[in-house]
């Protein structure tokens, strides 16, 4: 374990405001629409992220959610394939029932030299989808990218997701959208338990991008932690497996049961 890095993840977790919640008409339950690329879709042979881990192991008392996220997509094409009209039909015939929430999680990919998709091309989409879903009355949450396990000389992992990751940020200024900043919370945690144990959360060995089941419900509970702190109002329905939360505030290795 890193002693700076160490320092750095828990003053990240122990200055996490408590607020109060927000008043809120009906108390419908949150459905989680997931948009987003194999970082957040469910788990398969070319892909897997933290969707499925955070739709399964933290929603309590009604809420519900669909993993929408799509293997390689960035964000003309998921547009361009038809997932954003699936999210937004699945988002409009929750709203009866729910008070739908769309998680949007892109960079990976757009960041691809061959897609062809500047910086500015990915702040201007992302605040798209971001209006997109505050038409359908909807609450839009982006989220950064989920950290690559690939680890440096140093033995901290590599920062190359900085550029989506600021793009990211930029679209939630611009639109003043909620925004949980996973890539900075991801690499933190990496940090903190070093390059071999995060290798076990690797969808196949020589996989340091997509999870297995295991890292899905580490990652999706740091979700949760992430989403209760920025929308308060959710924390009686997106509740952190406990030991998986301990674990993860104290910077400590865990690999749950699934
Ligand atoms: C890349 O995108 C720019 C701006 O949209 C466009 O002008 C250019 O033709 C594209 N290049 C390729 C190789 O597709
Ligand atoms: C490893 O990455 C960290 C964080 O980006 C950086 O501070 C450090 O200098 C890097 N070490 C090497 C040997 O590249």
């Amino acid at each position: 374990m890193h002693v700076s890095s160490t320092l750095a993840y828990l003053s990240f977790f122990t200055s996490l405001a408590t607020a109060l919640p927000d008043a809120h008409g009906k108390p419908k339950p949150p459905f989680f629409a997931l948009a987003g690329d194999s970082t957040t879709a469910t788990q398969s042979a070319g892909g897997g992220g933290w969707g499925d881990g955070f739709l399964s192991t933290t929603l309590q008392k009604g809420a519900s959610g669909k993993n929408f996220g799509h293997n390689g997509a960035t964000t003309v094409s998921f547009r361009a394939g038809g997932d954003w009209a699936n999210v937004i039909t699945a988002v409009k015939s929750a709203s009866d029932k729910y008070d739908p929430y769309v998680t949007i999680q892109f960079g990976h990919n757009d960041q691809k030299p061959d897609k062809n998709i500047s910086m500015a091309d990915l702040i201007a989409n992302l605040v798209a989808l971001v209006e997109e879903v505050r038409a359908v009355s909807a609450t839009p949450i982006l989220v950064t990218s989920l950290s690559r396990r690939t680890y440096n000389a140093s033995g901290l992992v590599v920062e190359n997701l900085a550029d989506v990751t600021a793009a990211t940020k930029a679209a939630a200024q611009q639109s003043g959208a909620h925004i949980i900043d996973l890539n900075r919370a991801s690499t933190e945690y990496l940090n903190a338990i070093g390059e071999l144990d995060a290798h076990t959360y690797n969808l196949n060995p020589t996989d340091n991008t997509h999870l297995n089941d295991e890292g899905s419900v580490v990652f999706g509970n740091l979700v949760a932690m992430l989403i209760d702190r920025e929308v308060p109002r959710l924390r009686k329905y997106v509740k952190p497996v406990k030991s998986v939360e301990q674990a993860l505030k104290k910077g400590d290795y865990v690999f749950p049961a699934v």
